[in-house]
């Protein structure tokens, strides 16, 4: 059985009812022969025929077989069962929506052990949406026609939309997949094409006079591509794509994998990076996880419309096409980094998701967040300048600290009582927790041990299902080999702490001056810090730095334990002088926050503000990020986090003046409707406006240098501040360049904006414009051939001031063959969200149209809650939040999928609420004498 642990325990209760929502386990797959013909036009409606035959084994005497089907016709006539010796009688089947479960009733009983053939016709139409097999279109440039194409995102339960099957990811089984279609289609699927013939694979039940009455092309027109039979894997990661689509090969050399990568013919021309990174990438983790890719083939497809931004289906990735295609004169330095990180998470899903496989998507953290730790390393290891492994691992850490500090998030594995709340989980917490939980193993554990116990587990498992105890175990015993742990804990011990209960510690460390000692304490850091404090604690792995040693980073990790801390102090010695700064958590091994009494805040000031390079930069973003937060909470002086934040005028590194300037953006994001909005911009103006002008600010002629990606994200991030913030001649000299680019002759093809600060201009442009420069940015995303580049756009379109407009903007957004695509209408309507003006009109759209929203999202709760999150954390008055909650009660039903973002919206609306009515006056007064 695949229940975790703490699955188990929570669902004890009533675990006869809970339960309903999964297949009964008594019958297992053990091959699917899936043949389907698609007729890809949308004169026939998208039709489609199929039949598919399951090889099945009973577990269980049982004359019921229950199995997911979702939108397709299916003949109950046709059906069939066929055991060894004579086939067995259909006496009903049903199915039923709830949770697309279809049950065949036979006249007698599988008998246990035996195999047995199921046969399942279906058919049906495609309809519009982004998940199951789905359609997805384009205009080709040079006849203007426009073309269709259908791909499948089938994680996490939409392979029952494609045929029939066990859709749940311990089922797994091996596919021999057929698609017929129109022969000027190419298709491609997980393995490689074995045969392409005219003869009609369906014929066993399907003829073509009744397929031929809702298809638009005589048969002759068909052909039917055949691939090999797969390896055996879980439903969620079987796919194909139909499409016009052209290919470049990647250069053979670099790796054994033949990869293709494959995009609209207008758009091959940006498949170069990918070619050159996927093989590097794939290369790079075989030998690290030192297990070979199985694939003959690895097929990587950029599809104009997706949902996610990629999906790791084995042997055959789809990406949106922003997170796959790269044009040197048209993206940006962020883009091709989006581009390689992508990537290389799709690739670490072929060892961890598609070889090992979680047992239920309540270990989904197994699978993403290995995928995004091992996504640093690949990017590290085939770009080494851009320091991936360091900067994603802050990235992380920074955005667990900020979503784990609510009471409302949930732990790393999940409970998941209704497969309809899975898209939830696809979240920070699974990714970026799990990301950064992984890393602070690497670290505890050493990387040899943990690389050695990987293997093994990827071995161990393969083609199989695993849940976390199943790596605990491998890790504990490679570490015991060497010699185990300090104080002799197991892995298990340690990370039970931090993946089955939510949240992380606060750390408050006292010093004794005299002793050369200090104490610790421990407990869960929450952001309504008024909460009553629960009675979690965690296994700490603790670094600590002095002054004298801040340079040595290979001081040995010792542990605070559980037990350790929570109701008494904790006793440490250290090395430091009195006069020394000490500081945890240098290297950011794990999240957690730490407070020091206030002597040690204030050697740590005087060490920054004097000299801040003394303190390593990891460091510099821990202290930043912590003491703003702690100071949010009230558990410190904001005093001591501002006099800290004062070094930040000669930070010259993007990871802690980011980190400073995120932190500040929450102050800003409560008063910038308020008065006091004035008084924060003008302390922000004297904090970066040197470093604005040193790292090249928005002068037309310094042009960025395109190889350091600390000074490009440098001068991107104090870009758009500046102009947030005034500093004097930003936004004219944004206005100005896109003046002149208005004025250019072929405004497609020349830009004189860098490409780095196009995201800036462009907003700065329409907010200060005119219908005018929005309609100018409106014909340029029509004609933009490179999905980067429509992106920044598409973003600028949000950020005017005109009501009328953004009404528009956001109706297009929840309306089919608009200029927003069904897969972007989210983050336009977020965008809308968090602009200025934007922010009246999106509310009132948001409790006008929720019908209308939820209908376009499709059910996709994660979507939705991404919207009312965004609405809800600008909340600041009581009476805003009444008014939702008020909304709310007549809405409910839309908000459904979407319960976490919803409870984790309104606690962080009564978050910032708490916040005005406690520190507005003080903090804004502060702000006021410190930019004096
Ligand atoms: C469908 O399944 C649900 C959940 O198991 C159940 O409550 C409901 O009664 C079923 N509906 C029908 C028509 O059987
Ligand atoms: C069924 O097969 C399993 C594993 O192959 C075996 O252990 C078990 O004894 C078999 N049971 C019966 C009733 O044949
Ligand atoms: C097209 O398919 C949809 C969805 O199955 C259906 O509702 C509609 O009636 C069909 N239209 C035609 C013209 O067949
Ligand atoms: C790789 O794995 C094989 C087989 O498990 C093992 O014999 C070999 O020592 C491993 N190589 C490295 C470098 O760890
Ligand atoms: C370490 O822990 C293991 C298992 O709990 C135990 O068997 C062993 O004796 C311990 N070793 C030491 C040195 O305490
Ligand atoms: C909720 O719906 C009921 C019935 O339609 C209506 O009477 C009531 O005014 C609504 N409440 C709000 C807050 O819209
Ligand atoms: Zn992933």
């Amino acid at each position: 059985m695949g229940w975790s642990v703490l699955l188990s325990v929570l669902y004890a209760v009533q675990l006869v009812t809970s339960q309903e929502y999964l297949l009964p386990g008594d019958i297992r797959p053990t091959h699917y022969d899936v043949k389907v013909v698609y007729d890809i036009d949308p004169t026939t409606n998208f039709s489609f025929y199929g039949l598919v035959d399951i090889a099945i084994t009973a577990v269980k005497s049982t004359s019921k077989i229950v199995l997911h089907a979702q939108d397709l016709v299916i003949s109950n006539g046709g059906i069939r069962i066929i055991g060894q010796t004579d086939e067995l009688r259909v006496t009903a089947s049903k199915l039923n929506d709830t949770y697309n479960l279809f049950t065949i009733e036979l006249d007698r009983e599988l008998r246990r052990n035996q195999s047995y053939l199921l046969t399942i016709p279906f058919s049906g139409n495609l309809k519009p949406g982004l998940n199951g097999v789905y359609i997805s279109s384009y205009v080709s440039k040079e006849t203007k026609i426009k073309e269709y194409l259908i791909a499948t995102q089938f994680e996490a339960i939409y392979a029952r939309k494609g045929f029939p099957c066990f859709d749940e990811p311990m089922y797994k089984a091996t596919y021999t997949i057929t698609i017929g279609h129109h022969r000027d289609f190419t298709a491609v699927s997980n393995m490689p094409l074995v045969t392409s013939s005219n003869e009609n694979e369906l014929e066993s039940y399907w003829r073509w006079e009744q397929i031929s009455k809702t298809f638009s092309k005589s048969k002759s027109l068909f052909v039917w591509d055949s691939f090999e039979k797969s390896v055996p894997m879980s439903t969620y990661l079987v796919a194909f794509v139909v499409s016009k689509f052209s290919y470049v090969d990647s250069p053979p050399m670099l790796s054994t994998t033949k990869f293709r990568i494959w995009a609209r013919s207008d758009a091959i021309n940006q498949a170069a990076y990918a070619a050159e990174v996927g093989p590097k990438v794939l290369t790079y983790f075989e030998k690290w996880f030192n297990v070979s890719f199985p694939l003959p083939k690895q097929d990587m497809v950029a599809i104009p419309d997706f949902s996610a931004g990629a999906m790791e289906n084995w042997g055959l990735i789809t990406y949106r096409e922003t997170a796959l295609l790269y044009d040197k004169t048209q993206s940006s330095f962020l883009n091709k980094e989006r581009v390689a990180e992508v990537i290389a998470h799709e690739l670490a899903h072929q060892w961890f998701g598609n070889l090992v496989t979680m047992k239920w998507w309540s270990d989904l953290w197994l699978n993403e967040g290995f995928a995004t730790f091992m996504a640093s390393l690949g990017v590290a290891e085939v770009e080494p300048t851009w320091r991936a492994d360091r900067n994603y691992a802050v990235d992380n850490i920074l955005s667990v600290l900020t979503l784990d500090s609510l009471e409302s998030s949930h732990p790393v594995s999940v409970p998941i009582d209704d497969p309809k709340r899975i898209s939830e989980v696809f979240d920070e917490i699974s990714y970026r927790k799990g990301s950064t939980l992984i890393r602070m193993m690497t670290m505890f554990l050493g990387e040899e041990i943990f690389k050695k116990a990987l293997h093994n587990y990827l071995v161990k498992y393969s083609y199989q299902n695993a849940e976390q105890d199943d790596l605990w175990r491998e890790l504990t015993a490679v570490s015991q080999e060497y010699g185990g742990l300090a104080r002799n804990v197991s892995v298990k011990e340690v990370m039970d702490t931090w993946t089955t209960q939510t949240g992380y510690p606060l750390l408050t460390v006292s010093r004794d001056y005299s002793q050369n000692s200090l104490t610790v304490t421990q407990k869960r850091y929450l952001a309504l810090n008024s909460r009553s404090p629960t009675t979690s604690s965690w296994w700490v792995p603790l670094r600590v730095l002095c002054a004298s040693d801040a340079q040595d980073s290979n001081e040995p990790i010792e542990w605070l334990a559980a037990n350790e801390g929570v109701t008494t102090e904790h006793r440490f010695e250290h090395g430091a002088d009195p006069d020394e700064w000490v500081l945890f958590n240098a290297d950011m091994i794990a999240p957690y926050r730490v407070n020091y009494d206030k002597g040690n805040w204030e050697l740590l000031i005087a060490a920054l503000n004097s000299k801040h390079t003394s303190v390593p930069v990891l460091a510099r973003v821990q202290l930043l990020s912590d003491a703003f937060a702690l100071a949010w909470t009230n558990q410190l002086d904001y005093n001591i986090a501002l006099q800290l934040a004062n070094y930040l005028k000669r930070e010259s590194e993007y990871l802690p003046l980011s980190t400073g300037l995120k932190a500040l953006a929450k102050i800003e994001n409560v008063i910038k409707r308020t008065p006091d909005y004035g008084a924060f911009q003008k302390f922000v103006r004297k904090l970066i406006g040197e470093t604005y002008f040193k790292a090249g600010g928005l002068a037309t002629k310094k042009i960025i240098n395109g190889d350091d990606l600390n000074s490009v994200k440098l001068q991107t991030a104090t870009s758009a501040w500046a102009c947030r913030m005034k500093v004097p001649g930003c936004e004219e000299n944004a206005i100005e360049l896109f003046r002149s680019w208005m004025e250019t002759d072929n405004p497609d093809e020349n830009n004189p904006i860098p490409l780095d600060l196009r995201r800036t201009v462009y907003c700065v442009a329409v907010s200060r414009g005119s219908v005018l420069q929005w309609r100018f940015v409106l014909a340029r995303k029509q004609r933009a051939n490179v999905a980067a580049a429509r992106d920044a756009l598409l973003h600028a379109l949000t950020c005017t001031r005109e009501v009328w407009i953004l009404t528009q903007y956001l109706e297009w957004a929840i309306t089919d063959e608009t200029e927003v695509r069904r897969q972007d209408a989210a983050a336009v309507i977020v965008s809308v969200t968090h602009s200025t003006v934007g922010y009246y009109v999106a509310r009132e759209f948001i409790y006008n149209r929720i019908q209308d929203i939820y209908n376009a999202f499709n059910s996709e709760g994660r979507r939705l809650g991404g919207i009312i999150k965004a609405l809800l954390e600008q909340f600041t008055t009581q009476r805003e939040l009444d008014e939702f909650l008020k909304w709310r009660e007549n809405n409910s039903k839309y908000l459904e999928d979407a319960k976490l973002s919803v409870n984790q919206a309104i606690e962080k609306a009564t978050v910032n609420i708490a916040w005005l009515n406690k520190n507005r006056r003080s903090v804004v007064e502060r702000l006021r004498e410190l930019s004096k």
